[in-house]
């Protein structure tokens, strides 16, 4: 097998990376650290820190500017078209923008992953319908993403990205359109899929699900990363709470 299903090497890995856009002074300023299979943070940091920019760089969006990218255990410098595209099929993304295909209804658009990987139309019925019904969406099956408000469209973003149980999960501010409830219902999901062995990246400006959950996080501040310890780690007591109690 490749180099990238060796089970003891970082899911992402930064080395004194500096990225910036063709406009403009550095965005992000060496950043070093590593992400551990099976791990889950939080990335924090006020608007314009960074945090979409950073996540940019991990799935492959854009290259650092200096420093080095290794991704799965590869540099990401180095990769061919063919080998890009193997890892970011492993990739799952919540975009801030949601980015859902405008022509296809919430049902094709989550289901269009499975589709790419061959999954047979029976059990992407299946898959899909339970998921989006998770999610709430029961009812907007056959809805397009034009007809959906804000949070719907949102909804169908995150089932699209984990729908695939990806390798790493990364999503900014996916629950930024959505109630506190649903919010930690969503947040209870992203638990389920690291409890399955997916790492986990979520950008959040909410305050209530990072003290409530607790997840270390990567905190920006002006393109500077610092790693912040677990606020507390009864996460998993808290989630099962949610669901026991229809919320706190
Ligand atoms: N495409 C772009 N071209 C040039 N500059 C950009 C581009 N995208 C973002 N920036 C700049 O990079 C900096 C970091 O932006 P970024 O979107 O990463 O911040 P963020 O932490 O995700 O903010 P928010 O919380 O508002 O989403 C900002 O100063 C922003 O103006
Ligand atoms: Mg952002």
């Amino acid at each position: 097998m490749k180099e990238t299903s060796k089970l003891s090497s970082p899911i992402a890995e930064f080395n004194g990376v500096s990225f910036r856009y063709e406009t403009g002074s550095d965005v992000l300023k060496d950043i070093q650290f590593q992400l551990q299979p099976g791990s889950f943070h939080f990335m924090t940091g006020e608007s314009g820190a960074g945090k979409t920019s950073l996540l940019s760089l991990m799935y492959l969006d854009n290259l650092p500017t200096k420093g080095r990218v290794r991704l799965f255990g590869q540099a990401v410098d180095t990769l061919s078209r063919k080998e890009k595209a193997r890892i970011r099929r492993q990739i799952g993304v919540v975009f801030q923008d949601f980015r859902l295909l405008p022509h296809l209804n919430a049902f094709d658009n989550v289901a269009l992953p499975l589709r790419i990987a061959g999954t047979k139309e029976s059990e992407i019925r299946r898959h899909v319908s339970e998921l989006l019904a998770w999610v709430g969406l029961e009812k907007q099956l056959r809805a397009y993403p034009a007809e959906l408000s804000g949070g719907e469209q949102q909804r169908v973003a995150i089932a699209r990205a984990v729908i695939n149980r990806p390798q790493l999960l990364l999503a900014d501010e996916p629950t930024g359109n959505v109630d506190d409830v649903m919010a930690k219902r969503l947040l209870y999901l992203f638990l389920e899929l690291n409890k399955l062995g997916t790492t986990v990246v979520i950008a959040t400006h909410n305050q209530n699900l990072i003290k409530y959950f607790g997840f270390p996080r990567l905190h920006l501040s002006k393109g500077h990363l610092e790693l912040l310890g677990p606020s507390n780690n009864k996460y998993v007591d808290l989630a099962t709470k949610i669901l026991n109690r229809g919320e706190q």
